[in-house]
């Protein structure tokens, strides 16, 4: 694990502005920077950046973070590997707590994997551009098929030659671990080299590093088999890996949406006319795991097929898939008995993507053709049909996107839009059905009182998000509280006082903290609190950084009003009676603890009449009756004298 002072010295470090710029031009508007977001496409700029608070936000789409989330958001990074990042682009170096015995023995096998694999990836490209075996055949293989230099050198292609083990015999001269060499699959049991005559095709993770490679046969033997790929490892699992996304994340996120073809050649064949937006499953069905990296760029996949049916039925029921992960499938089928890569080089770009344009279709559209055609007139088929389509249509979280399939998909199959909706209605019944009994195995306390009748609205597979926040009478007021807590917290209270605002609001505050009515609030607050006990200040970066969404979402929006973004100057505003808000913090503060306190105060003096009332019906309870009015008198004073207080406030 990083170290938590490394931690704190990237945070100390890094400039928001300075990250980002890598990835998108931000020009100075005021005190603030602006630019196109990177996370939707929009034409004038709303994506803001704030040097001064070191974070961002976007305020068409709502993205807002600092520059760890701006990397685990951008570059779908998980937070050490951002932290990481970071510390490389400023040179910090990284501090890690002592790791158990087999943690760093794990550790240290990854790491000699990837430093082998890298040794590779080397060796075979030297064999394919130094070698006379690899320039005569492999090399010209690749230039036959139109690869350029740059993308054969992009790519990491290679090649093996003939020879039974001078891969192998290198390694072991350069004092690398021939069981590891073994588990790698790059040498046989016999300690032979594994890949030979084959040309070399890297298959790299989403960091760049080399996980694996597939050798293409360039004979014509039948009993070769045409590509054979490294075995599995700790660093390798092909259900997880999208050949080509390396090179195309970035692309995908730009032109949202992941082109996803069928084989390694068409996906650099694709990269190569500019088409960078391309990965291929590798010759596997779609995997989940696959589906969600590329749903961490995009929601919309468009599948290009080879111009064979007979694939694609089978390929299309694996597809129901994608659509409970709420993604947009297209699909294109290219003309019979061609691919990706022999399409385009046929056709030239131009055409190419013309085709894509006017062919593509509905994933759902696309397979109730498919299957009604098939079905012809034939009722009994039709019906099965029917089903199928249902099935899918099931599986689509979203009620809106659901609604408008079961239209379109009653129009196609003649059938009337009420059956489309109580077949579909049943499907989700059983599944839900199933989903309860599964959910009563796996959690035999789990209390269920829902029955399926009132989850109609949330059929199965939906997913459920976060509670929704219940906004009562003093969400308002405690919010407020908190915004100056974490836009001033380490200000001064006033300019010549020691103390901060920090230490006067959570002073004020702290024994409120329990009957807050906002659960979020409440949970800041107490960070806050533990933040406060600690050091005697807020930590602003906890926040902005946390990884629950909520509390970072909040902080950023506290920290980045819009009144506040707003810059004064270039408005032209002069506002001669009123600070700037980021100067007023005093003011601003006893002005909303006030208000959070008479609101609480009220609270407890409705809870005092209720009280009130009930003692004055039991007998025997003369006593306390009288300690509750004397409690109620009080508390009514203190109240009033607030108002007055407050009145004056609000008067100034
Ligand atoms: N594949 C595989 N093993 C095989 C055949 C295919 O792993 N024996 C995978 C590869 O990822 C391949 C993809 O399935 O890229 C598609 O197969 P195919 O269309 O036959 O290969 P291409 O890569 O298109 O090769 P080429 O164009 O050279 O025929
Ligand atoms: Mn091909």
């Amino acid at each position: 694990m990083i170290k938590q002072n490394t931690i704190e010295q990237i945070m100390a470090t890094v400039k928001v502005e300075e990250v980002i710029e890598d990835f998108v031009s931000l020009k100075r508007r005021g005190v603030n920077m602006i630019g196109n977001c990177p996370f939707h496409d929009e034409k004038t700029p709303s994506f803001t950046v704030s040097p001064a608070k070191n974070i961002y936000k976007c305020f068409g789409c709502g993205k807002a973070g600092d520059s760890v989330r701006f990397m685990m958001d951008h570059d779908a990074m998980s937070y050490p590997e951002s932290l990481r990042y970071l510390a490389n682009k400023y040179n910090i170096e990284i501090e890690e707590t002592v790791n158990t015995a087999e943690e760093l023995a794990v550790k240290e096998v990854t790491t000699s994997y990837y430093i082998i694999n890298e040794f590779a990836q080397s060796y075979f490209n030297n064999s394919l551009f130094n070698t006379n075996e690899g320039k005569s055949v492999g090399l010209s293989y690749f230039k036959d098929r139109g690869y350029n230099e740059s993308i054969i050198k992009k790519f990491g292609l290679g090649f093996t030659t003939s020879d039974k083990n001078d891969f192998t015999k290198t390694a072991i001269s350069k004092q690398y671990n021939i069981e590891f060499l073994k588990k790698l699959g790059l040498t046989s049991q016999y300690d032979n080299d594994f890949f030979r005559s084959r040309v070399m095709f890297t298959i790299h993770n989403l960091s760049g590093k080399v996980i694996a490679f597939a050798g293409r046969t360039l004979s014509q033997d039948k009993k070769t088999p045409k590509y054979i790929n490294s075995p599995e490892t700790d660093i390798y699992n092909k259900r997880k890996v999208l050949y080509g996304l390396y090179f195309a994340k970035q692309s995908i996120r730009k032109e949202d949406e992941c082109i996803m073809v069928e084989g390694y050649t068409d996906v650099i064949t694709l990269h190569q006319y500019g088409v960078d937006n391309a990965v291929a499953s590798s010759g596997t069905s779609l995997t989940v795991e696959q589906i969600n990296l590329v749903k961490r760029y995009t929601p919309n996949i468009k599948i290009i097929y080879d111009g064979d049916a007979a694939g694609v039925k089978a390929a299309l029921r694996g597809l129901d898939l994608v659509l409970e992960q709420d993604m947009n499938v297209r699909l294109v089928m290219l003309p019979d008995g061609e691919d990706p890569d022999s399409y385009l080089k046929k056709v030239g770009i131009e055409e190419f993507r013309k085709y894509l344009k006017e062919k593509e279709q509905d994933f759902l559209f696309f397979k109730t053709n498919l299957l009604l055609a098939e079905a012809g007139d034939d009722p009994i088929r039709k019906s099965k049909v029917l089903k199928d389509i249902v099935q899918s249509i099931a599986k689509i979280p979203d009620n809106i996107k659901k609604q408008l399939y079961i239209q379109k998909c009653s129009t196609m199959m003649g059938i009337s839009e009420e059956i489309l909706i109580g077949e579909t209605n049943k499907v989700i019944k059983a599944n839900q059905k199933q989903q309860h009994f599964r959910n009563k195995r796996d959690q035999p306390n789990h209390v269920d009182d829902s029955t399926f009748l009132n989850q109609k609205t949330q059929p199965y597979g939906t997913q459920i998000g976060p509670a929704k926040q219940v906004v009562t009478g003093d969400d308002y007021q405690e919010k407020d509280v908190l915004r100056i807590l974490i836009s001033h917290g380490n200000l001064p209270l006033k300019d010549d006082s020691e103390m901060l605002v920090c230490a006067f609001i959570i002073d004020s505050v702290k024994d409120e903290i329990q009957h807050f009515d906002n659960e979020l609030v409440k949970t800041m607050f107490t960070m806050a609190i533990e933040q406060f006990n600690a050091n005697g200040k807020i930590d602003i970066n906890a926040f902005t950084s946390s990884n629950d969404e909520q509390v970072r979402l909040l902080a950023i929006d506290f920290l980045a009003d819009p009144y506040i973004y707003a810059s004064w100057e270039e408005k032209g505003l002069q506002f001669q009676t009123q600070k700037d808000p980021e100067n007023n913090q005093e003011k601003d503060a006893i002005q909303s603890i006030k208000r959070f306190l008479f609101r609480k105060q009220g609270k407890r003096i409705d809870q005092l009449e209720i009280k009130i009332k009930e003692l004055s019906v039991t007998p025997g309870s003369e006593l306390d009756l009288i300690r509750y009015i004397k409690a109620y008198r009080i508390v009514q004073t203190q109240r009033t004298k607030m108002a007055e207080e407050l009145g004056s406030v609000f008067l100034k």
